[in-house]
């Protein structure tokens, strides 16, 4: 079955997916949305997609949609989630799914009343590599993690949307989420969480850093930043080894590990494009079989994700009001 996808939204992520949508066999990218005409038809003629349209009303009419993927700055996730699920689509939103709890919940409870397919955009779970280290780990054969390094931080321009308060900027939410959600992925919730950040002039953290304790005793020591070059890996320490997703651990190309019992190896994931492919295969696979909520990117790690953020920003005192 063909899945016609509309896109809210015409800027650097938009650009990307539409590009993978067009890759993917059974995905039609049918219809996009923007502020103004001129950008929507400029977006639909660059990436061939048959409609175009200024504002949402017109787009959310369109019964013809099935699937809306929201690229919209953070602070307009919920609201426009809420609009295309109430007009009987479903979503995938992009991360961070909404600005807190309670937000996302409500996004969630209108997903189920509704029966329609709700996803945050996590691109990242969908690898190959982070599958693998996932299998590697269960396997028991590097023993029990004792140690976590992670970090994702990228140097940005100041006129950048991520140093808008008000659109739900700062490094935590665009940056900080990939290395809690791997670290949530492999480990599961910390039981106490210590976080301190350093805020630019306009009221964002430019970086975070986090202690994540685990009952097992474990430690994640987590970091984001956008006034800093990093190396963007996530080390994993463990009883028994070592493994590690070398740059860039959000959309991994290789990994690294050793075990007392077989030495160090690599291990490389090769893809095309971007490998934002993996996500849009694993969201039309969900909607082809008439899920509610994706295989890969479950809806309760979506909400114990955005309560550890809420976490964070209440420790470290980073508000978007
Ligand atoms: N999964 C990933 O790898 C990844 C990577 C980057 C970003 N993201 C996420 O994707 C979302 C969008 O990020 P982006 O980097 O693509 O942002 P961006 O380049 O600023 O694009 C956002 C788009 O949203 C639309 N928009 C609607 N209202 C807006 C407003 N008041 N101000 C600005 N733009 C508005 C604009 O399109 P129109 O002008 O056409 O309306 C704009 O081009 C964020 O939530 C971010 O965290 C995900």
């Amino acid at each position: 079955m063909v899945v016609n996808v509309g896109i809210i939204g015409t800027g650097a992520i938009a650009k990307k997916l539409a590009k993978a949508i067009n890759c993917v066999d059974g995905a039609n990218l049918s219809a996009v949305s923007s502020r103004t005409l001129d950008r929507a038809r400029h977006f639909a003629e660059e990436f061939n997609v048959s409609l175009w349209y200024e504002g949402l009303n017109d787009f959310l009419n369109n019964t013809d949609i099935d699937l809306v993927y929201i690229a919209t700055p953070n602070n307009f996730h919920y609201q426009n989630t809420i609009d295309a699920l109430n007009s009987g689509k479903s979503v995938l939103c992009e991360k961070p799914f909404a600005l807190n709890y309670i937000e996302s919940k409500k996004m969630i409870e209108i997903a189920e009343k509704k029966n329609l397919l709700l996803v945050e955009a996590m691109w990242t779970k969908y690898f190959p590599g982070i599958k693998r280290v996932k299998n590697i780990l269960d396997s028991g054969i590097l023993g029990d993690i004792v140690t976590v390094h992670g970090d994702l931080s990228y140097l940005l321009d100041g006129k950048d949307r991520l140093f808008d308060r008000r659109m739900g900027g700062g490094a935590l939410l665009d940056l900080g989420i990939y290395p809690i959600t791997v670290m949530h992925h492999f480990m599961g919730n910390p039981e106490n969480i210590l976080a301190s950040s350093q805020f630019t002039e306009t009221g964002v953290d430019e970086s975070t850093s986090m202690i994540f304790s685990y009952k097992s005793g474990a430690k994640a020591l987590i970091s984001c930043s956008i006034n800093a070059k990093s190396t963007n890996e996530f080390s994993i320490f463990c009883s028994k080894g070592w493994i590690r997703l070398n740059d860039n651990f959000t959309r991994p190309t290789s990994i690294s590990y050793f075990s007392q019992k077989s030495g160090e190896r690599h291990e490389q994931f090769l893809y095309e494009n971007l490998g934002y492919e993996y996500q849009i295969e694993g969201v039309l696979a969900d909607f082809n079989g008439n899920k509610t909520e994706s295989s890969t990117v479950k809806q309760s790690d979506t909400l114990e994700i955005m309560k550890i953020l809420d976490i964070v920003r209440n420790k470290v005192g980073l508000s978007f009001e």
